[in-house]
């Protein structure tokens, strides 16, 4: 991976100039196999205690939170859902307000854990999300790092059998592309669209590419395909 810095924010670049010729058999892979990757300890512990506070209404996952800001505006903007922020920095999460490993005020819950271990606790649990998002998830742009991003990741069926409407945002095309090809290719039609310049940002991370003037992708299961 190369990165060139512009303003504060560094630009994706990769040897990737296309969706991945590979997608198709990974994602065809973990579609027809599911994961059998043990689940953490910590991260079972945590899902447990979750479970004991949550009478299973209407669910938003914020999956890779961070600082929890997005977790904190969506929490406002539905305040007839839990809005969930997981994460798996500690370090993030207590600059969140996380003073413990779960933390709830109003409806909003940061959770730390591994979003591969805690997407499965819940569809083991039947938990239905009413949306996910991720938001400016780790690029992972070398070609050989396909499987760390979430649609080629061997957790992505149970992301998918969430259910919900899915958004993720992120300034690397490649990575939208990949997404809307892979929501398609599972019968979740999606578009991509570019987020306005002068959208207000709803993360640190969307607020720092914005400022550097990087076209930010918006991935969505719902709108139609404007591009
Ligand atoms: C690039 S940051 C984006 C944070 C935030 N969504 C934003 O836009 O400001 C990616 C975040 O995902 C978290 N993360 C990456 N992989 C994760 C995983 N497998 N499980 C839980 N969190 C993860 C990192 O700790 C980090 O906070």
């Amino acid at each position: 991976m190369k990165q060139a810095t512009r303003a504060n924010s560094r630009r994706v670049t990769s040897s990737q100039i296309d969706i991945h010729p590979r997608l198709q058999e990974v994602v065809s892979r973990h579609l027809e196999h599911r994961w059998q990757q043990p689940i953490r300890e910590h991260n079972r512990a945590v899902f447990t205690e979750l479970a004991g506070t949550v009478d299973l209404q209407s669910l938003i996952f914020d999956l890779g939170c961070g600082v929890g800001e997005s977790t904190t505006w969506l929490a406002r903007q539905h305040p007839d859902c839990l809005v969930v922020g997981v994460d798996r920095s500690a370090a993030r999460l207590r600059v969140a307000g996380a003073t413990s490993d779960l933390h709830r005020t109003g409806n909003k819950v940061l959770v730390r854990s591994d979003v591969e271990d805690f997407v499965r606790l819940a569809v083991q649990s039947q938990w239905r999300a009413k949306q996910i998002w991720l938001l400016y998830p780790n690029p992972s742009p070398k070609s050989a790092q396909l499987k760390r991003r979430w649609h080629a990741h061997p957790v992505w069926p149970d992301m998918l059998a969430l259910g919900g409407r899915l958004e993720m945002r992120t300034n690397w095309k490649i990575y939208a592309l990949e997404m809307q090809w892979t929501l398609n290719y599972c019968q979740r039609p999606a578009s991509v669209s570019v987020l306005a310049d002068d959208h207000q940002p709803i993360t640190p991370f969307e607020r720092k590419y914005q400022g550097s003037g990087q076209p930010l992708y918006r991935v969505n299961t719902k709108r139609r395909v404007l591009q």
